[in-house]
């Protein structure tokens, strides 16, 4: 992965920002939506390059991979979190047949103007939202986050967001297609905001999860990292 258009980190508080976010459940609404919207921001602007690097008629070897472990299944009803431009629509969609239903959250207005130009689905549906926000509850047979986690500034609620959005023993997959290491290292040369975006270490993500209400049935960290989980 490389963003060559990407404007390099700009300063040396990354140390303060990151601890700041290890105690991101301690921030309250306001900064909470700060927060949110600084990413918006970001991913407003990278839209384009973002898209430039991954489109693709055929997915790469990893996120092959990653598809197969999904267990998709003809009729499910599907939450695309941090959708960005939609490079998984076309595979969600094909596993779940016309029954099925996608539903494809981004905030950045950017990155779903791509998507909805590339896609319609009779039974897709891009909505732009924080997707922590949702007003449903029990709707989804399976929340998928591919490449979201990091960027999601209190990732307590947000797990919290997702077991509620699930119907009981729906779903939950975390992936990348690169490793947890290769991920945050990644992150942490890019600019603020997303210089302290971090996949948790497993016993934090263990944690996490029993804590929301998740039993973690699989979690494979090795050149991608995948996250199955079951609401509990
Ligand atoms: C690294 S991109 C991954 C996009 C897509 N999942 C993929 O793998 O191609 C992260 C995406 O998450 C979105 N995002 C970040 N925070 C979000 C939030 N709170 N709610 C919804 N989308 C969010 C960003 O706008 C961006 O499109």
């Amino acid at each position: 992965m490389s963003y060559s258009n990407w404007p390099n980190k700009t300063n040396d508080k990354t140390t303060a920002l990151t601890d700041f976010f290890n105690k991101s459940h301690l921030l309250n609404s306001r900064q909470l939506k700060e927060e949110v919207f600084k990413r918006r921001l970001f991913f407003d602007r990278v839209a384009e390059v973002w898209e430039e690097e991954h489109r693709t008629a055929e997915p790469n070897h990893n996120l092959c991979r990653i598809l197969q472990r999904m267990e998709l299944k003809p009729g499910q009803v599907v939450l695309d979190a941090g959708c960005g431009t939609g490079r998984l629509a076309p595979f969600i969609l094909k596993k779940i047949g016309p029954e099925g239903k996608l539903i494809a959250v981004d905030v950045s207005a950017n990155m779903l103007k791509i998507a909805r130009q590339k896609f319609n689905y009779h039974n897709l549906i891009f909505y732009q939202a924080d997707v922590c926000e949702l007003e449903v509850s029990g709707l989804f047979d399976q929340v998928i986050c591919l490449c979201l986690l990091p960027h999601l500034p209190d990732k307590e609620l947000a797990l919290r967001s997702f077991r509620k959005y699930l119907k009981a023993e729906g779903q939950f997959i975390i992936a990348h297609t690169t490793s947890r290491e290769e991920v945050n290292r990644y992150h942490a040369q890019l600019p603020e905001p997303i210089c302290c975006d971090q996949l948790p270490e497993r016993p934090e993500m263990i944690k996490l999860l029993q804590r929301t209400g998740f039993t973690m049935l699989e979690l494979e960290e090795s050149d991608i990292y995948f996250l199955r989980a079951v609401s509990s």
